[in-house]
């Protein structure tokens, strides 16, 4: 079969090597865009003088057949073709003929695949984003179902303060919030049009590049053909926003297969969320979140392997480049699969909140004791000191600060009131903190209020 090179070719090429560089096997996903991107370069060439009127809307009705044709049928994208570019001119050729041959004038595949690329990620990048806020709105769901819960932070993974259940689930909520930002970055690096670049150094013809951006949705046209042709920084910023976004769902899945294990019993997964065990009969696996956690590894693969494919190009298009298209799509299927997966498990958890607050009472209130003799007028300095003596002979008795009679209090220290036992709590504790980003529990409400002001502007269900 002919290919959009041979002319210069004697023979066939080598049908192996042909197989290895094709690349329609995958970037048939483009398809859509690549029509799409012919539609407006029609236009363009119209504009050039290289299509008279009626000729350009002949194309025009074939290519938006070829691509109705597509859409309605999936098994139409297929055939012997390198690449999807091949695919849709050989369509067109087959339904206008020689017109169709001129559909590539002026044009490039360089900037074609670039071009529909951008295409590809600005048209697919929203869905992951409301991937995200569903997600980010099931974690708000359960913050509001944990009211005034209280459990143990941690730092080092031990015991730390006490904070709201709620204050745990919107720290994830935070965290999420900036990847639904970085992947809107992702879209705005994508956003330039690339064609009228040429394969490296530009078209000859008048095309009017700046009707083909707004045509085709970009709000600026890229800014030089040598860069255009082989910049895929946008492939990069998506690969980036994906892995930062699959490590935050993967340090999510990891906070809840600890807290739902035996040792912690803070929440328990829901039987949909769980699978058991082909052997133990007692078990209940938080499988979907290990995989969750798994796939993090591969995205970050992603991203170090395009990365590296960058750094050694020469400048303009070389072959290398293809291999974006693979890592985008990978990308993009398992990290939407993760947060639709997450939806469900965060909904299904269940909260556990008298075993929480009895993790969250005990030692880990020493800060706040501290805290209560500086209110007293002791340097904090002295204060860590005494409270850290006191925690040192407690756990000697293998007591708490709650058991502590008042005498015993005002042995450590004289300024030691009846006061410190209503202050000495995890309730009294979460109330105590004053920034607003904290987890008291006004600053936690007025949080998870902004939280769904958020979603509701987004206007997520
Ligand atoms: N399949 C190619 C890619 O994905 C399209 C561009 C081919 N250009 C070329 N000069 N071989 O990058």
């Amino acid at each position: 079969m002919a290919n959009l090179w041979s002319g210069r070719f004697s023979g066939e090429p080598d049908p192996v090597a042909f197989e290895f560089g094709s690349s329609f096997r995958f970037d048939r996903r483009l398809f859509e865009d690549d029509v799409t991107g012919s539609l407006a370069w029609v236009e363009g060439l119209a504009g050039a003088g290289v299509f008279g009127k009626a000729e350009a809307e002949k194309v025009s009705a074939a290519l938006a057949d070829i691509l109705e044709r597509g859409r309605r049928e999936a098994t139409f994208i297929d055939g012997p073709d390198e690449d999807v570019h091949a695919f849709v001119e050989r369509q067109l050729v087959e339904r206008v003929g020689d017109l169709g041959k001129r559909l590539h004038t002026g044009r490039s595949r360089n900037e074609q695949v670039s071009l529909d690329l951008r295409l590809y990620l600005r048209r697919r990048i929203p869905a992951l984003q409301q991937h995200v806020a569903s997600v980010i709105g099931a974690l708000a769901r359960k913050a509001e179902a944990a009211g005034p819960a209280v459990m143990p932070s941690y730092t080092h993974l031990r015991r730390a303060m006490p904070v709201l259940v709620s204050h745990f689930f919107l720290a994830h909520v935070a965290a999420l919030r900036r990847d639904h930002e970085r992947l809107a970055w992702a879209s705005h690096e994508a956003d330039a049009m690339p064609l009228g670049s040429g394969a490296v150094a530009g078209t000859n013809y008048a095309m009017d590049t700046a009707m083909l951006a707004s045509r085709l949705g970009f709000s600026r046209v890229v800014a030089n053909s040598i860069d255009a042709s082989s910049d895929r920084d946008f492939v990069a910023a998506f690969l980036h926003a994906c892995a930062m976004l699959m490590v935050h769902l993967s340090r999510l899945s990891e906070d809840l297969i600890i807290f739902c294990g035996e040792e912690h019993g803070f929440f328990q997964l829901s039987d949909a969320s769980s699978t058991g065990s082909s052997m133990m009969p007692q078990k209940k696996n938080p499988d979907p979140l290990e995989l969750i956690r798994g796939k993090s590894g591969r995205l970050i693969g992603h991203l170090a392997g395009w990365m590296a494919t960058m750094k050694g190009l020469p400048s303009g298009y070389n072959k290398d480049l293809q291999e974006d298209k693979e890592a985008v799509f990978d990308a993009e299927d398992n990290v939407a699969g993760a947060l639709a997966t997450l939806v469900g498990v965060v909904d299904g958890l269940e909260i556990f909140p008298a075993t929480t607050t009895a993790a969250a009472s005990g030692l880990l209130l020493a800060t706040d004791v501290a805290d209560f003799l500086v209110g007293k007028g002791m340097p904090f300095r002295e204060a860590h000191e005494v409270v850290g003596g006191m925690v040192r002979q407690l756990l000697a008795e293998g007591r708490d600060f709650g058991a502590l009679t008042l005498p015993e209090w005002q042995r450590h220290s004289p300024l030691f009131d009846e006061s410190v036992r209503g202050v000495i709590n995890p309730d009294a504790s979460v109330r105590a903190r004053k920034t607003p980003q904290s987890t008291r529990p006004e600053a936690v409400f007025a949080a998870l209020a902004e939280v769904n002001g958020w979603l509701r502007r987004l206007g997520a269900p």
